[in-house]
Parts: C-alpha cells; structure tokens; sequence
C-alpha cells in the first residue's frame, strides 16, 4: 500500500441530488448498488460516495489482508469492503452487538444499555452477504467492539473501520483497536462529527507513529464521512 493511491478522487460529481458519473474503477459494483438502498440502517446503503471511497480503500489492500470492522448494521459497509476485496484472499470481520442473539442480549443488559444500538440480527446480515455473492469474505462477530477486543487474539490488521456507536467514549475504545493495525495500514473513521473527531485526535496524539492522511472533505463531493489515518 502507498499513501498516495488514497488520494484518487471519485470521478462523480453531484448535480441538483443526481449523480453525474465519469470513469469508475471496473470492479466497481454498480448492479449491486441498485442492491443496497434495501438496506435498513447505516449510512452507506444507497450513497454513491460512501461506497466509492470504501470501495477504494479496500481495493487498495493486497492480498491476504484482515480487515475489522466496527459497526455492521446491516452490513452495506462490509459488503461494499466486501466487494473490493473479491477474488483476494482477504477477510473482513464484522463487529456488531446488533447481530448478538435474543438470549445473549437479555443476558448482557447490564452491560449492552450504555451503547446507542441498533438491533438487527444475525440472520438478515447473512442474508444480505449472501445475496451479494460474499460468503467467505465477510465475517460476522456478534459483539462490543470493547468485548471483542478482549477476546482478540493479536493478529494483525490491514484496515480499520469504524463506524459504531460515534459517543466520545465509545470511539476512544474503538481507538484501542489501532494498535493492531500493521505499520503501512490504514484506520478509517466515518462520520467525523465532533466526538469522534475528539476522542480519534486525543488517541493520534498520545501515538505518533499516526498521520492523517485524507478527509473526504478534501475531496469530491465534499462531505465530512471518512477519515483516514495511516501508521507509519
Ligand atoms: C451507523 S451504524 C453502522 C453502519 C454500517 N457501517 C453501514 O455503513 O452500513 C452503527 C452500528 O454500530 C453498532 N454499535 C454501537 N455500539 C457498538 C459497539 N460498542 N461495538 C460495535 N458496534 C456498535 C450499532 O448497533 C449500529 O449497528
């Protein structure tokens, strides 16, 4: 990876709410992003810039690369990852308490009543992996990002993507997840809305070794959704 490949804008550009759409990457998905606007939840489904950055970023990953996610929902964001690693020998492993069982939610109130959730479940995400042809790629981990956490094994990750609870100490938890992330890997945040901005640049701050790279304010059409920071 090089840090300049995250500096390729979107040739699309946005004219009275339509997309007017230049040259995209071939592996670009189009017939299935008339798939996503199915999507309950989550701010991809449906957006063309958000699935293009995404998109972009994973398709940058080489092969055998881990990607982890924090904040499934639905799973657009993962099966938009999903479809930039296609063909790759790569993982994406998403992390969602939504996707937790009945049982396993009544049984971890105490401890689930301090997150902003959305419940989905488990099965629709499969569902929606499925239809999109990306059993393989796309893992789902019915939990807290906190919890998984604890139970991660130290392997490392290529790309991080957060996009859970965005409260300023949820985010600072999510942050914990970048010290796993190799030297010459990316973390990406969405939504770079103050407490996320916040608890992000305290956690850049008190480790160096982490640049930020891109907004995608920096570049076409302009909206505040992702943030990347890569560790040198
Ligand atoms: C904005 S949605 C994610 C949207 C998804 N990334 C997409 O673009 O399709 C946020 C998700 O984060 C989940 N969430 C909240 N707190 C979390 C936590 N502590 N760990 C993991 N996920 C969390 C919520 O249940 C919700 O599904």
């Amino acid at each position: 990876m090089n840090k300049q490949d995250y500096f390729v804008p979107m040739d699309a550009e946005l004219h009275n709410g339509k997309w007017v759409v230049g040259n995209l990457p071939e592996g670009f998905d189009w017939k299935f992003l008339d798939f996503l606007p199915e999507l309950r939840g989550g701010g991809t489904a449906g957006r063309l810039d958000h699935s293009y950055y995404l998109y972009h970023y994973a398709s940058l990953l080489p092969d055998n690369s881990r990607i982890v996610e924090i904040g499934t929902a639905q799973g657009a964001s993962a099966i938009v990852m999903g479809t930039g690693i296609r063909g790759k020998n790569s993982i994406i492993l998403t992390i969602d308490p939504g996707m937790m069982s009945d049982e396993e939610v009544q049984s971890r109130r105490d401890e689930l009543t301090k997150y902003e959730l959305l419940l989905g479940n488990l099965h629709h995400v499969m569902q929606n992996i499925r239809a999109a042809r990306l059993e393989g790629y796309i893992v789902p981990i019915p939990d807290t990002s906190e919890n998984a956490l604890k139970r991660w094994d130290g392997r490392k990750i290529d790309m991080l993507y957060v996009d859970g609870s965005h409260t300023y100490e949820d985010v600072k938890k999510d942050c914990l997840w970048m010290q796993y992330v190799k030297h010459g890997g990316v973390a990406v945040f969405d939504d770079w809305i103050e407490p996320v901005e916040k608890a992000v640049m305290e956690y850049v701050a008190a480790h160096r070794e982490w640049e930020l790279l891109t907004r995608s304010t920096d570049q076409p059409p302009k909206h505040p959704w992702k943030t990347v920071f890569w560790r040198n």
